[in-house]
């Protein structure tokens, strides 16, 4: 699998905004905000153009527009603070949901919503997601994907933990994983450590 980490002074000052407990809910959110333009933004380096007839104010001119553009996929409730920016960057994409809930007593995923095109098959996905802690939710995520025929997923997070990326190499499926740090462990709570908290609740308070 591949695993492209976005190592950029402009990214890690970013990142220690969320990682920093000072940091409130606004600041994180932003700070979450100024990340997601700049991992989207490594994520589609290399993605291939089509070419676009235009006029300049001189001339005609072939100009270059994504050929296909990823279907944004947030995961309720954290992956909602990168969607927003995600779309102003690619304004021509579409957009699905998934949710996913954690069990606090066992760490396991728990879906709640899936609202999701039916074929996914001629185009590629990105997944919006901060955290990739045990990967449960992630994997769970990608199975909706690939049940749907995605063969092309990228998962676009800010921290993950070495349990995560190996959940998602061992899922098998088709995945990349664009991610600003991969940080030492979990703890006993399934917590990314050092890590930024709960991503949810560093947004929108706690439940
Ligand atoms: N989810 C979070 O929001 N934070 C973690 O550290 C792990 C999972």
């Amino acid at each position: 699998m591949q695993v492209q980490i976005v190592d950029h002074p402009l990214a890690a000052a970013r990142l220690t905004t969320m990682r920093d407990k000072t940091t409130g809910n606004a600041g994180f959110r932003a700070a979450l905000s100024d990340l997601t333009q700049m991992l989207i933004y490594e994520a589609l380096a290399g993605a291939p153009s089509a070419d676009i007839a235009i006029e300049t104010p001189l001339t005609p001119y072939t100009g270059s527009r994504l050929a296909s553009p990823p279907l944004l996929v947030p995961v309720l409730r954290a992956g909602l603070g990168m969607v927003e920016q995600a779309h102003a960057m690619v304004p021509e994409s579409n957009v699905g949901f998934v949710g996913v809930a954690r069990d606090e007593a066992t760490a396991e995923p728990v879906p709640y919503l899936e609202s999701l095109p039916a074929d996914l098959s001629t185009q590629p996905v990105f997944v919006l997601d901060p955290m990739l802690a045990t990967g449960g939710s992630m994997v769970h995520t990608i199975e909706l994907l690939v049940a749907r025929g995605a063969t092309d997923v990228t998962a676009v997070c800010v921290v993950a933990a070495p349990d995560g990326v190996k959940a998602l190499e061992d899922s098998g499926h088709p995945v990349r994983l664009v991610v600003a740090a991969v940080d030492d462990r979990l703890d006993g709570a399934a917590y990314i450590v050092p890590g930024l908290g709960d991503a949810g609740d560093r947004q929108f308070g706690p439940r």
